[in-house]
């Protein structure tokens, strides 16, 4: 049997939802039930009525799919998919930041992209969706803390003109992108507009002509009267778009050293292991649930604001 129809096979046995994310492989995306950004996803996981969740994409996103659905099975295909920026705030030195700042009494924002532990010690959750109506809405006399991505931190702020205490953290894919590959790339197509994802470095926003979150890069393309874009994210968002707007033209944004950047944590996740993953329901993401329990309220809060 093909690997996608035992895929498919599986999933009606297991009665499961595949969820993925922008920054999958082609095949992946082509099977997903849904295919999002971190807020898209994270709604469809607290919506879910499947038994089983598979989700395509890191392990803070299976993580935050459990945290929401404590009581459902939630399979990720490589345990080992993690993230550069998760990694960049261990929750351990978070608390400590926290309790030696104890006379800043901050109000802890922290990007979806990190562990359990570090959304367990948050007051609220945001993605690169919402992150701007998040921020507005912390209640005026609170210093904030922005953890743990400080590109995204920076451009908040410049939307928002809200200082923030930025976490030294960042995205080891988008900071590859720099100023003189982007101006290349732009003085070889003139005519299409840059889009690129807040996790980019400051030099770079300032070169594009949007910056947004992968899902809205989806909705600015097609509504532009563009004919072709310069995208600055990860090389999956590609695929996404080219499959939703066929009669527009996508060029990678590329890096001084390639013509476009994978996440290699999101791309170890192959149509192997997510059949592996649905057939043995393992790897699983298993979380304590007093730790379940203190992340689930930032993310709660999230949903809730980015609602209304
Ligand atoms: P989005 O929420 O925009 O999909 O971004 C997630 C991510 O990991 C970006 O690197
Ligand atoms: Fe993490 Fe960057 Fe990969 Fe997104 S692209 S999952 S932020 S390492």
């Amino acid at each position: 049997m093909f690997l996608a129809d035992e895929i498919r096979r599986l999933k009606k046995e297991r009665n499961a939802v595949i969820l993925a994310h922008n920054y999958q492989s082609a095949e992946i995306q082509e099977l997903a039930d849904h295919v999002g950004d971190s807020l898209g996803l994270a709604y469809r996981a607290a919506e879910t009525e499947a038994d089983v969740i598979a989700f395509c994409g890191v392990h803070f996103m299976g993580e935050t799919a459990k945290i929401v659905n404590p009581g459902k099975t939630v399979v990720i295909p490589d345990l080992d998919a993690g993230c550069s920026l998760s990694d960049s705030c261990p929750p351990e030195k978070l608390a400590a930041y926290l309790a030696e700042h104890a006379d800043r009494n901050y109000y802890v924002v922290a990007y979806i992209n990190c562990s359990a532990g570090v959304k367990a010690l948050s007051d609220v959750i945001c993605t690169s969706g919402n992150a701007v109506k998040i921020v507005e809405s912390v209640p005026p006399d609170r210093n904030i803390l922005f953890v743990p991505d400080e590109n995204l931190g920076a451009w908040v702020t410049e939307q928002t003109g809200r200082p923030m205490t930025l976490w030294k953290g960042n995205c080891y894919v988008h900071v590859e992108f720099t100023r003189q590959s982007i101006e290349k790339i732009r003085a070889e197509y003139p005519d299409a507009p840059v889009v690129a994802h807040p996790e980019c470095t400051q030099a770079v926003r300032l070169l594009a002509d949007e910056v947004c979150s992968t899902e809205k890069m989806v909705g600015y393309c097609k509504n532009s009267p563009a004919g072709a874009f310069i995208i600055v994210t990860e090389s999956g968002m590609l695929h996404r778009l080219r499959r939703e707007i066929p009669d527009k033209t996508f060029i990678p944004g590329p890096t001084d050293h390639c013509a476009c950047a994978d996440c290699r944590y999101m791309k170890m996740n192959t149509l192997e292991k997510l059949r592996d993953c649905l057939r043995d329901l393992s790897p699983q993401i298993l979380i304590p649930e007093d730790l379940r329990a203190r992340a689930e309220a930032p993310i709660r809060r999230m949903l809730e604001l980015s609602r209304t």
